[in-house]
């Protein structure tokens, strides 16, 4: 009998039909409305404003939350001012333990925290469940080992508290991003007002809720929700002593500006247009899988996303061909289907961003390549992309785009591709592909990168530390590095 020979595709599609999985959403209470989390309490806004936050796949608003003022900024900062005088007394075992608290407590409602972050968001369940929540679990985890171990983490430097911290985090990591400022600024004993980004404030309410539950000191975490004129207050305010930031590099500019002479302490967590190099000696599935991740994971808002693919040129055909194909496997949809592989592009600003910036790259003369693929009707979507025949020199290749695109350049030689990797304004993170470890060490060498993943992408742990060169920003979080950035020093 003979049996008839299918395209690749079409045999995929037949073998791997699958039926929906939805996440089920009963257990999850979202109330109408917010108000802000200062000094233990749930307050109502002296601004007596409020803003709408939507599901991104939905385009339902999900709820109200409050919009602080310099009014109510004043109050978190009075607040955390005045709890840090018993906070950063207290002893670090003691303080350890709240923070283990925080941690085992995310662990216990990590179901709900979960579906939180992906209606809010838009990022697909498999990714909130498997990796933000238990790696923002793990964070506090591993800050609250360190609280009570100050001294040996710094030797015969006298670790001190700096004292109240601002903190402001983007919308692409919600509750990692919490995690990664929180942690360690507790761990050291400071205390913090946190402003999370304005699409997506409720996870950050759910922890403050969760602070409620552990018994927190009154003051010790303040969460104000608000749009940027809130985070420039926060971040402006005198009474803060240090400032941490993750978002864009133009708001990080304008953030160095503001607390330049100061005083305060200042970390920058911004952009990055990160090189994934593939040699040709490289595992290729392996190779393919580590693209994907790279780029596609998170729809691509991911600052250390691998957005630019340096392929060397002698592979570039099977190289594309195995990606192209595997691009038609993705499952782009409702994010809280267990199935979904690329879930919602967070808000229409950043949706009308990434189609502005591949319009530039079709304009400028790049080939551009989508797979098949059913989008809902409604929210905000945007098919996995793949750019070729892209020249250095294009807004593709330079700009963050922050979404699922892939810019595709060639090299031949290893000097060429370090060259072509270090040839961006940003310098956050790299990846490299190759079956030798010398290669790997050599290349790693010479990057002007903060982490350069070697055989692999988007690998995270808390003993790690993370952060950028130029660009990218200063400072690094995780780790020991990221503790220190907590404390001052003999
Ligand atoms: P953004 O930098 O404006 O927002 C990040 C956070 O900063 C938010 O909480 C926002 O409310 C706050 N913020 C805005 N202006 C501020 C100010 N003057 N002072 C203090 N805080 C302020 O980022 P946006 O506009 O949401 O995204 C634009 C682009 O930025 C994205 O397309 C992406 O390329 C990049 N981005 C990079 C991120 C990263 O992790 N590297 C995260 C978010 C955005
Ligand atoms: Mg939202």
């Amino acid at each position: 009998m003979a049996i008839a020979k299918r395209p690749s595709t079409e045999m995929g599609q037949r073998l791997f039909e699958y039926a929906a999985a939805p996440e089920a959403t009963d257990h999850l209470k979202i109330a109408d409305s917010y108000a802000l989390f200062v000094g233990g309490r749930f307050v109502e806004p002296h601004s007596r404003r409020r803003f709408a936050t939507v599901n991104p796949a939905t385009e339902e608003t999900l709820s109200e939350v409050a919009e602080a003022d310099e009014t109510d900024v004043d109050r978190a900062v009075t607040a955390a001012a005045d709890a840090f005088r018993s906070w950063s007394r207290l002893s670090g075992a003691k303080r350890a333990r709240y923070i283990f608290r925080l941690s085992r407590l995310m662990q216990e409602r990590a179901r709900e925290l979960a579906v939180l972050e992906t209606m809010d968001g838009g990022k697909p369940i498999k990714e909130s469940r498997d990796v933000d929540v238990p790696l923002a679990a793990a964070h506090f985890f591993y800050y609250a080992g360190w609280a009570d171990k100050l001294e040996w983490a710094f030797p015969n430097r006298r670790p001190r508290p700096l004292g109240v911290a601002a903190q402001v985090i983007p919308w692409n990591f919600p509750l990692l991003m919490l995690a990664w400022k929180i942690a360690p600024a507790l761990a050291a004993g400071n205390t913090v007002v946190l402003k999370p980004a304005e699409t997506t404030p409720l996870s950050a309410l759910a922890f403050a809720d969760i602070c409620q539950q552990a018994d927190l000191p009154p003051g010790v975490v303040n969460i104000v929700t608000g749009a940027g004129s809130t985070g420039a207050a926060v971040v402006g305010h005198p009474g803060v002593r240090k400032v941490a930031f993750t978002g864009s590099t133009e708001v990080g500019k304008q953030i160095q500006r503001a607390t330049a002479g100061s005083g305060k302490h200042l970390t920058l967590e911004l952009g990055g247009k990160a090189a994934n190099i593939v040699f040709e000696d490289a595992p290729l599935d392996q190779a393919i899988e580590g693209i994907v991740n790279g780029i596609y994971f998170n729809q691509g808002h991911v600052c250390c996303a691998g957005s630019r693919l340096l392929v060397q040129e002698s592979i570039v055909e099977p190289l594309l061909a195995k990606l192209k194909s595997r691009l038609g496997t993705l499952r782009v949809g409702d994010p809280l289907d267990k199935n979904t592989d690329v879930g919602a592009i967070n808000s229409r600003a950043q949706l009308e961003k990434i189609e502005g910036l591949v319009n530039s790259g079709i304009e400028e003369g790049a080939e551009i390549y989508q797979p098949e693929c059913h989008l809902p009707e409604r929210g905000y979507w945007f098919r996995p992309t793949i750019f070729t025949n892209v020249a250095q020199s294009y807004r593709i290749a330079r700009e963050e785009i922050f979404g699922p695109v892939l810019s595709v350049l060639t090299f031949r030689t290893p000097d060429e591709a370090v060259e072509k990797a270090n040839n961006t304004p940003y310098g956050l993170s790299a990846g490299v592909w190759t079956d030798k470890g010398s290669r790997i060490l050599w290349l790693v060498e010479r990057m002007r990168a903060g982490v350069v993943w070697a055989n692999t992408f988007n690998r995270f742990d808390p003993t790690s530390p993370f952060g950028g060169y130029k660009e990218s920003g200063f400072g690094r979080e995780g780790g020991l590095h990221g503790l220190a950035a907590y404390v001052e020093l003999n």
